[in-house]
């Protein structure tokens, strides 16, 4: 087993290593998870969040390495969800006098409700004297759930920023540069796409109140700590959650008899005559979190379904409720809808009309085919393609 490792003097990595888990809520997570945990040694023993409950044993071991578990004091929940809080019971048998923090009113609430716990509750601007060190709070509601905060110690100049500026990536390594960087910051951005992405205004707010502080190492809940690229991943954060778009489309269809899929070729191959990189994906071939992750900066999203009994594909429907969920609206993302049938256009207007839930700019009406695209109609497919893109250029 990994040892805890010391990220600053007295500062501790306790948290678990969930190598083999697969799914985040329907999130693919292809290189596992971590969920980390950090133990302050001070006068007052203090542990920043906990770990998932079925890694108990792995975190209690971790923080015996360090320390008798029974002379931990202080908890602080940055975050109620029990990825973070699962492990609070274990460590309230262990620690029955140590005083749990969450932010108040919605941790405490949310605590309580989890486990019938007493719980101090704090606002943004609290501190919490520990010994040498003190931590300050900071509220961060809706990043992503009511609860969140972030805890700063000024002495260490650490952020302790819970699942904001994670990553789901299981490995060895600590730090940011001791790990292939291309993999880091894609982790980064397919956690941002498939956690945060709704909560963009709450994130921005969340950088703003962060902005002023003086920080060496940002230590997330998930995945590496920052040391070497803060400034990097600040940057990332500040594109993402104000919605910036990129000049790239992706294509998502499923396919029956090709018809579909020829349509969406079709589309794909307009995108890159005009000098537009495009993506085309297979939605029943993809993980959906791999689809948001290219489709949260992409100007131009085109969805595509046949028909199959009266309706869309169920794999289709699938993925557009998913998206629906994490896309924020954004007036300047343009979306097309597409799809093939055989006597009622039905799969490729619900595609509509939920691209229309998610608020998307439709500058053209759906574009439908009866049974097979001929070549009349892949030209007419290139033209509506060149039209939105020149129109977009206009604006
Ligand atoms: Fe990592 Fe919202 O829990």
């Amino acid at each position: 087993m990994l040892n805890a490792i010391e990220i600053s003097p007295d500062v501790w990595w306790v948290g678990g290593i969930d190598w083999n888990e697969r799914s985040f809520h329907g999130y693919a997570t292809e290189r596992g998870i971590t969920y980390n945990a950090y133990l302050i040694m001070d006068e007052k023993v203090t542990l920043i969040d906990t770990a998932k409950a079925t890694f108990s044993d792995e975190f209690i071991q971790r923080i015996s390495q360090v320390v008798d578990p029974s002379k931990i004091e202080v908890v602080i929940a940055n975050h109620v969800e029990m990825d973070h809080s699962g492990s609070i019971p274990v460590i309230q048998k262990y620690a029955p006098n140590a005083t749990i923090y969450a932010s108040a009113p919605a941790g405490v609430n949310e605590l309580r409700a989890h486990f019938g716990i007493e719980v101090e509750g704090v606002k943004t601007g609290d501190t919490l004297s520990i010994g040498k060190r003190t931590l300050s709070f900071v509220q961060t509601p809706m990043v992503h759930w009511p609860d969140n905060m972030v805890t700063y110690c000024a002495e260490d100049q650490i952020l302790f920023s819970n699942d904001c500026f994670g990553q789901h990536f299981a490995t060895t390594k600590r730090f940011d540069d001791e790990v292939d960087r291309c993999e880091l910051f894609r982790q980064a951005k397919k956690y941002y796409a498939n956690i945060v992405l709704p909560y963009g205004p709450q994130a921005q707010n969340a950088l703003k109140a962060v902005a002023g502080l003086d920080i060496r190492l940002i230590a997330p809940s998930h995945g590496c700590i920052w040391r070497s690229y803060i400034a990097d991943i600040i940057e990332k954060y500040q594109a993402w959650t104000t919605y910036q778009l990129e000049e790239k489309a992706v294509i998502a269809f499923d396919s029956m008899w090709h018809s579909t899929e020829h349509m969406a070729r079709e589309i794909t191959d307009a995108f890159i005559a005009e000098g537009i990189p495009a993506t085309l994906y297979d939605i029943k071939a993809t993980e959906s979190s791999d689809m948001i992750l290219e489709m949260m900066d992409a100007r131009y999203i085109a969805v595509g379904s046949p028909t199959l009994n009266s309706n869309m594909l169920p794999t289709v429907a699938g993925f557009l409720a998913y998206m629906r969920g994490l896309m924020p609206r954004n007036p300047e993302r343009i979306g097309l809808a597409f799809g093939s049938y055989g006597w009622a256009p039905l799969g490729p207007k619900q595609v509509y009309e939920a691209l229309e839930t998610c608020k998307f700019n439709l500058p053209e009406p759906v574009i439908t085919q009866q049974w097979i695209p001929d070549e009349a109609k892949l030209t007419e497919l290139q033209e509506t393609v060149r039209r939105v893109i020149e129109q977009n250029r206009q604006a």
